[in-house]
């Protein structure tokens, strides 16, 4: 009978470490561990036929049935060792990436040559103490017309130039409807610019677009004048286009600025001589200008007998285009690749 158990417990004792050291993954190692010392496994089966043993018999058995099981223990958790390292090997293998293979190209974008110059304007102006304001584009006609002195009528408002959304709303034409809403509601000192879009009826050409950027500027307080106009547009545009450049003013009429004036810029190409940027002039016309006009101040409740104040106002692809000798503001729309790659 010893003998008998002796033997059976040595082949399973063989039979499994065999199959355990074959056994290729780590649920198949802990079955063959479950199969053998589980509580219905081959070895705790034999085991309970102990009980049938002499007292000399139990304790040979016992002590062959506790080295086989501390040999299984041992091969199944030096099997899953194994296996794991495996296991991760594979995986290292399968996940390593190719340091030597050429990248993936992500292209960069740019900054569109328009938001380059606006965001140096907008600097410019901000070092000057001036706050940037926005208003709508859809606007109301009191704004962009009647509180600037310009009345029913006046062929500014002309239908055949403007984009007239309903009898008292229109697509506004000018930034200019921002000086109406800024000195609504601010008190003085006022000293704000105002970029954005502006409308008007004009067919696309080299110089023409019925959508387009302007920026306005108002400056509001006391004891402003002409001198201040001049020599704020003076620093900005030194700042803008260099120091060597000129300003030349031209009467003008407004109906929101009295005096008015337009400011040429002496030719920063060729200095004034003239050349093909300037057509020959030596100048080039670049904004409008002007004394806020008594009673545009009065129509926003500022008081002109205390208050004056100066504007200008500027399109913004005239500047971009003379700052980078662009010829043709349609360049400036059309969003190809090859242009904006130059800025
Ligand atoms: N609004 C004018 C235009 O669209 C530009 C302009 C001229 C703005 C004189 C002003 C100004 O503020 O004072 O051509």
């Amino acid at each position: 009978m010893i003998k008998e158990t002796l033997e059976k417990i040595e082949q399973i004792s063989e039979r499994t470490l065999s199959a355990i050291k074959d056994s290729t993954d780590l649920d198949a190692v802990n079955d063959i561990r479950v199969k053998i010392l589980g509580k219905k496994g081959e070895l705790t089966a034999v085991l309970k036929t102990m009980g049938k043993l002499s007292a000399d018999e139990r304790p040979v058995i016992g002590a062959k049935a506790n080295e086989v099981r501390e040999a299984v223990e041992k091969a199944v958790s030096e099997q899953m060792v194994k296996l794991k390292a495996l296991d991760y090997e594979q995986r290292i293998k399968k996940e390593a990436v190719d340091v030597t293979l050429p990248g993936k190209r992500f292209p960069l974008g740019k900054s569109h040559p328009m938001s380059v110059v606006l965001d140096e304007l907008k600097e410019i102006f901000r070092s000057m103490g001036y706050t940037v304001v926005g208003g709508p584009e859809i606007e109301e006609t009191r704004f962009v017309f009647d509180m600037l002195n310009t009345p029913a009528g006046h062929p500014a408002r002309d239908e055949g130039d403007t984009f007239y959304v309903s009898d008292d709303v229109v697509l506004r034409t000018q930034t200019s409807s921002v000086q109406i809403r800024t000195m609504l509601e601010n008190k003085p000192p006022i000293a704000v610019i105002s970029p954005g879009r502006v409308y008007r009826r004009d067919e696309v050409d080299a110089t023409h677009s019925p959508v387009f950027y302007q920026c306005e500027a108002l400056v509001v307080d006391k004891n402003i004048t002409f001198a201040d106009l001049k020599g704020t547009l003076e620093a900005f545009m030194k700042r803008l286009y260099g120091d060597s450049v000129r300003l030349r003013f031209r009467p003008h009429h407004f109906p929101y600025t009295e005096p008015s004036a337009e400011v040429d810029l002496s030719c920063f190409k060729c200095g004034g001589d003239g050349c093909s940027m300037c057509k020959g002039e030596g100048w080039l016309e670049i904004l409008g200008a002007g004394v806020v006009h008594p009673k545009v101040l009065q129509n926003c409740g500022i008081d002109p007998a205390v208050y004056s104040g100066f504007a200008f106002g500027m399109g913004l692809e005239r500047i971009t285009m003379m700052r980078y000798e662009i010829d043709d503001l349609r360049l400036l729309y059309e969003n190809d690749v090859r242009f904006l790659r130059q800025f």
